[in-house]
């Protein structure tokens, strides 16, 4: 592809322009009065985006086979726009209790003071869900595989679900990505990624995307975007449009690392388990090998039980692996999440603390003997 001056087509490079604006100045007066009509895709104000944001949404709607998508300043407020824009106070809002901590704090904190119904429910609920299901039920939040304890959905009983009852659906696919699995070619409404992960992919900014088919719900959205106030700098959308490149390189790349990592832990004498739906082991290994073409570069695992201080030695031992919180980047990562965050859930698989690892691009071995000589200074420790 490549991008031309529009103002000197005679010159044209393999960059994309990155365009910054806070005013959009307009040819004429009518042109002026009429400036909203430009929305939900046009310019009339530097908060709905400039070129060079509509390039990386139509990048991203590609995609995600998705004729619209908006983004946002970050993953979070992607999960949270995609909310705003369409629940209302009266309504009930389902969401998986293993989706993102920020969204279900949100709802928590926010949406349930201003007169929503938020109810979390089990992440293996499936068709279940049907019963939860009120005269008044708006949105239901997915997430599969869940953020820490990685639980799959099963995303196509959900939706079956939500279409019979008129349910709106979001999903945040930000482990898959649209390179493994596209929520809306199964019916999904929104479908949200956290850009800060593998589209941006070095761990240097945060992003979010929504993309969606239906042009009157893209139109609230743009609306809702704007009114909230969520402009994406365009040095970000540019470095986000970089990502994309060699987004696919490097997730196929991390994804079989992931599998190697993941497959040689779960056979170590210190873990109790993985989790991580493509190991045969795992609970959602059907669904996953069903519905989905690919694994996401994130696993969890849980120790077994150990004296005090083996999970510290075990972190402290890591040569090849920064703790962090985020992942999707080209460098690993490592965090670790306490016992008592998964006893304050309603709905976990386990009591348990967990340790996260994402798989960035660096030799498979290599991190499989820096993860080995830590489990032994785990095992010093352990008594
Ligand atoms: C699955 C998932 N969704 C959403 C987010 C939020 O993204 P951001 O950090 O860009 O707000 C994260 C971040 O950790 C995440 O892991």
């Amino acid at each position: 592809m490549q991008f031309k001056d529009p103002a000197n087509q005679s010159f044209a490079s393999l960059s994309p322009a990155v365009w910054r604006a806070s005013t959009v100045v307009f040819d004429n007066f009518e042109d002026f009065i009429n400036r909203k009509s430009r929305q939900p895709d046009g310019y009339s104000y530097g908060i709905t985006g400039t070129p060079t944001s509509r390039q990386l949404e139509r990048r991203v709607a590609e995609l995600e086979n998705a004729r619209h998508c908006v983004v946002l300043p970050s993953g979070q407020a992607a999960l949270m726009t995609a909310v705003m824009a369409f629940v209302r106070g009266g309504d009930h809002l389902l969401i998986s209790d293993s989706c993102y901590g920020a969204l279900k704090t949100f709802a928590r904190k926010w949406l349930s003071q201003m007169g929503v119904e938020v109810e979390f429910y089990p992440p293996t609920i499936d068709a279940g869900i049907e019963a939860l299901i009120r005269p008044n039920t708006r949105m239901i939040c997915l997430e599969a595989p869940g953020t820490v304890t990685m639980e799959m959905q099963d995303v196509a009983a959900i939706v079956a679900t939500a279409k019979k009852y008129g349910v709106k659906t979001m999903m945040d696919n930000t482990w898959a990505s649209p390179l493994y699995y596209r929520p809306l070619d199964q019916g999904i409404d929104l479908s949200i990624e956290a850009a800060t992960k593998m589209f941006g992919g070095h761990s240097d900014l945060l992003m979010g995307t929504i993309s969606l088919n239906d042009a009157d719900d893209y139109a609230i959205l743009r609306e809702t975007q704007s009114i909230l106030g969520q402009n994406t700098s365009p040095e970000d959308c540019f470095l986000v449009l970089r990502g994309l490149d060699t987004f696919a390189l490097r997730l196929q790349h991390q994804s079989a690392s992931t599998r190697e990592v993941a497959a040689w832990l779960a056979e170590q004498p210190q873990i109790e388990q993985v989790l991580f739906p493509v190991l045969e082991s795992d609970p959602g290994h059907a669904i996953w090998k069903q519905q989905f073409s690919g694994n996401g570069c994130l696993f969890s695992f849980i120790f077994k039980p150990a004296a005090e201080g083996a999970i510290s030695a075990f972190f402290n031992a890591l040569q090849h692996f920064p703790i962090g919180a985020s992942w999707g980047g080209t460098h690993s990562l490592i965090a670790y999440y306490p016992a008592s965050q998964q006893q304050a859930r309603a709905f976990t698989p386990t009591q348990e603390a967990i340790i996260r690892i994402s798989i960035g691009l660096e030799d498979a071995d290599l991190l499989i003997a820096d993860l080995q000589q830590a489990l032994e200074a785990w095992q010093q420790s352990a008594g």
